[in-house]
């Protein structure tokens, strides 16, 4: 966004004086001057008139590339959290979008945006997530249509919802799935006797996991990747 647009949005502030507080210098942008109205806005930049933050109206989103042994919940006396591994700003203000496995490796988004995330996590969103899974077993060519049709997980009364399978070798596929039930992936394979390896999830709607991303590593979503979910 704009510079004098984003002041005009989140001070009293008339457009035209805007423009005056920006080119008579009272406007800092992460600690630097900046005079000129059209400067381009990154979501992280923070903006100072008079000396004073400005509550933001923006919002922060973000990809991490999980790495086993980190869990996607604030607190875990063994595991450390995935918030860890991003030193940003009032972190405490940011929230994991749906969790993984303190096993499963990959696609995490982070957000402060409780609506954008509900978009993602409510079932009724239909949300398709695809992991990589690496089997322990050769897989089954029914496989396929069992996932494809619904199977009963142990304990549970309502099949899964319609789930498809890529097959990418023996031993490794990737699954789409809808839901978000508890270690869903793991139990889908026990249900039909086979046992997850590795997990990995590649990605949650249109975002795809960035290959540039190494293990821990995170950066923000462009523009695009946001509206994809909004
Ligand atoms: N399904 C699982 O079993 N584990 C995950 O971490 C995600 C989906």
């Amino acid at each position: 966004m704009r510079l004098d647009k984003y002041i005009v949005h989140n001070t009293n502030l008339t457009r035209s004086l805007a423009k005056k507080a920006i080119s008579s210098g009272q406007v800092l942008v992460n600690l630097k001057q900046i005079k000129n109205t059209a400067f381009k806005l990154k979501v992280t930049d923070q903006v100072f008139y008079l000396g004073k933050q400005i509550a933001t109206l923006h919002h922060r989103y973000l990809m991490l590339n999980k790495p086993s042994g980190y869990i996607c919940s604030t607190q875990d006396e063994i595991h450390p959290s995935v918030l860890n591994l991003i030193d940003i700003e009032q972190r405490d203000r940011l929230h994991i979008v749906g969790r993984l496995d303190v096993d499963t490796t990959g696609l995490v988004l982070i957000t402060d945006d409780g609506q954008w995330s509900h978009r993602i996590t409510s079932p009724k969103k239909n949300c398709q997530k695809t992991y990589q899974v690496d089997l322990a077993e050769k897989i089954r060519s029914d496989t396929i249509e069992q996932f494809n049709k619904g199977l009963l997980l142990k304990n549970e009364l309502k099949p899964t919802r319609p789930a498809q399978l890529v097959i990418q070798s023996k031993q490794q596929v990737l699954l789409s799935i809808q839901e978000g039930r508890y270690h869903q992936v793991k139990r889908m394979f026990a249900a039909v006797g086979n046992h997850v390896e590795a997990l990995h999830r590649v990605s949650i709607g249109a975002i795809t996991l960035d290959v540039q991303l190494g293990d821990g590593e995170w950066r923000y979503l462009t523009e695009d990747e946001i509206a994809t979910m909004s």
